[in-house]
């Protein structure tokens, strides 16, 4: 495995490495990998002769008062994952490889960007399609792979895909969860023990809803209702939204008659903790 430093050096490599065994998978992520980082390398080994990954703490996709500077980092043991789990290439650069200070070019997907967590993270999604756009130049992987955890992210990635004609495939993978239900995340290492189990409730708002739509519901209102609901006995956990709403445009849906998003984002002290499930009738 090799860890690469420089755009210009990544391509190269990717562009031989394509060359030489033919499909070229990407995955990437922001490092202090876990499970869930892995299953995205596993669906990609399975998908792709050759797999490359990038771990980048991304600066533009953190808001000033967002934990950009303490957001875990550690390169050593998150490249001896990938490279038990058959990663070929990781690329990761130093930011100013990535920004010069000079640099006046952005990413844009207008609409989707401002809601679900895009309206209580300004500039989130602006930083996010940004980064995967240059991180798509450099590797130009024919698939890459994303996890359904940030379904935003997923609409986003995907609008930015087919608007500006980029030519690889995305696939998205299932979330990997502790057994409790609690969606893995680096940032559940923030959580002392209390918040830990208070954080359950995210994933409890979330199968509320589920039952309820099992049962027959199919009005979104109510199944909102019901879920945050359940944040009332976590006075611990300061809920962000609990919304219903379309997969591909974000726009909320009042009566659930296709598939449909049901997404939740909440704050344990000051941990922002997000999950979803997708329901279909
Ligand atoms: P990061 O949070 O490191 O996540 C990298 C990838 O892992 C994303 O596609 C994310 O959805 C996926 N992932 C995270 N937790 C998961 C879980 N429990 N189950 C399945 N997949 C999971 O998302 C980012 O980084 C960044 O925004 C990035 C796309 C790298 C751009 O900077």
């Amino acid at each position: 495995m090799r860890v690469v430093r420089t755009a210009e050096e990544m391509r190269a490599l990717c562009r031989a490495a394509k060359a030489r065994s033919g499909c070229l998978g990407f995955v990437p992520t922001m490092g202090a990998l876990h499970a869930g980082h892995l299953s995205l390398v596993r669906a990609a080994r399975t998908k792709s002769a050759v797999v490359a990954a990038s771990i980048f703490v991304n600066p533009a996709q953190f808001g000033p008062e967002e934990d950009y500077t303490r957001y875990p980092r550690n390169l050593e043991r998150d490249c001896g994952l990938f490279e038990n789990e058959g990663v070929e290439l990781v690329f990761a650069p130093e930011a100013g490889e990535m920004y010069r200070e000079d640099s006046a070019s952005w990413v844009i997907v207008d609409g989707l960007s401002d809601r679900l967590c895009g309206r209580s993270r300004p500039g989130h999604f602006r930083g996010v399609a940004t980064v995967v756009a240059k991180l798509f130049h450099i590797v130009e992987p024919d698939v890459a792979f994303f996890g359904q955890k940030d379904a935003a992210q997923v609409a986003i990635i995907g609008r930015m895909v087919r608007d500006l004609k980029f030519a690889l495939a995305i696939e998205v993978c299932p979330i990997v969860r502790e057994p409790d239900g609690l969606a893995l995340s680096s940032r559940n290492a923030y959580l002392g023990p209390a918040e830990r189990k208070a954080a359950l409730v995210l994933f409890r708002s979330l199968e509320r809803a589920r039952g309820l739509f099992e049962g027959g519901e199919r009005n979104s209102f109510e199944l909102m209702q019901a879920a945050r609901h359940e944040f009332l006995v976590e006075p611990a956990v300061r809920l962000d939204y609990f919304e219903v709403v379309d997969p591909d445009s974000l726009e909320p849906q009042p009566e659930i008659s296709k598939k449909t998003l049901v997404a939740v984002a909440a704050y344990i002290g000051c941990t922002r903790l997000i999950d979803n499930i997708l329901l279909e009738p």
